[in-house]
């Protein structure tokens, strides 16, 4: 079993005014066989957070730790968070020019476990991969996330994520853009991976929908660059009743104190 901890983490990002501190004291635990989603306002901080904890050069950790179970993530290189069992999937998947999915699958794997997967058994588990999200198989030969639709580059990244297998899968708006089918189609497949029981989730999302097929059992509101609330799933029901003002407020007031 394992712990992937976030305490008091503070991020900033350089603008062209100076530093911008964008997460403001981040607290998150997430231990192998749960599934947390958070859900909060645009700019709030949520990818940001995603990419911290990814280890994206763009965003300076001034303050706080981010560990799984105890190894210092920070110190990691994004490579060495990859292979320490860590996987993100982008809000925004990056499109790879000249590299195919295929040859991309087959790397990323190798640098995972270290030496190259058995040929044999490696086609076999791409191609069932990518028939679980019915992905057509001719995507392999295409150019990464190259001119795929929204919908493709999401089903993209569960395919990823079957195959690498990560401890800790964060997965950014893997639902958005998805059409109805899509959105089960790839709700199954992160259901697939945490029904292991012995992987974390952590999902941001602006739609209750996917949590009607993906049961998370902490869900968070993220606000301001924190945290400002934590419940079950019926959080995620009255948040989609109420929305975030009372939040906002909450939050805006604490800062003009
Ligand atoms: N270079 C920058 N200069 C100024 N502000 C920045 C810069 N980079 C990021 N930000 C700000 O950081 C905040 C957090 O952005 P982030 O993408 O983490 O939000 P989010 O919660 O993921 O929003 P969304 O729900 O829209 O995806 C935003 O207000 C964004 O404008
Ligand atoms: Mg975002």
């Amino acid at each position: 079993m394992s712990t992937l901890e976030i305490r008091d983490l503070h991020v900033s990002v350089n603008t062209e005014s100076g530093p911008k501190e964008i997460l403001k004291g981040v607290d998150l635990t997430i231990r192998s066989g749960e599934v947390h989603a958070i859900m909060g306002p645009n700019g709030s901080g949520k990818s940001t957070l995603a990419y911290s904890i990814a280890g994206h050069p763009k965003y300076q950790v001034t303050s706080g730790t981010v560990t799984m179970d105890g190894e210092d993530l920070l110190a990691m290189s994004v490579d060495e968070r990859a292979r320490a069992g860590l996987f993100l999937a982008m809000q925004y998947p990056v499109e790879v020019p000249g590299v195919s999915v295929a040859n991309f699958l087959r790397t990323a794997k190798t640098a995972i476990d270290g030496e190259a997967p058995k040929l044999r058994t490696w086609v076999k588990d791409v191609n069932g991969a990518m028939d679980r999200v019915q992905m057509d198989r001719e995507f392999a030969n295409r150019s990464v996330n190259e001119g795929f639709s929204g919908g493709e580059k999401k089903r993209h990244e569960v395919v990823q994520l079957e195959l690498l297998n990560p401890r800790f899968a964060i997965l950014d708006e893997t639902d958005s853009g998805l059409d109805i089918d899509a959105l089960r189609i790839v709700s199954e497949g992160v259901n697939r991976f945490s029904a292991q029981g012995d992987r974390g989730v952590l999902l941001i999302t602006h739609y209750t929908r996917i949590l009607r097929y993906i049961k998370p059992d902490f869900v968070h509101v993220f606000v301001n660059g924190r945290v400002a609330e934590q419940g079950g799933q019926e959080l995620a029901e009255r948040l989609e009743a109420e929305g975030y003002d009372k939040y906002v407020r909450a939050a805006n007031a604490a800062a003009t104190v």
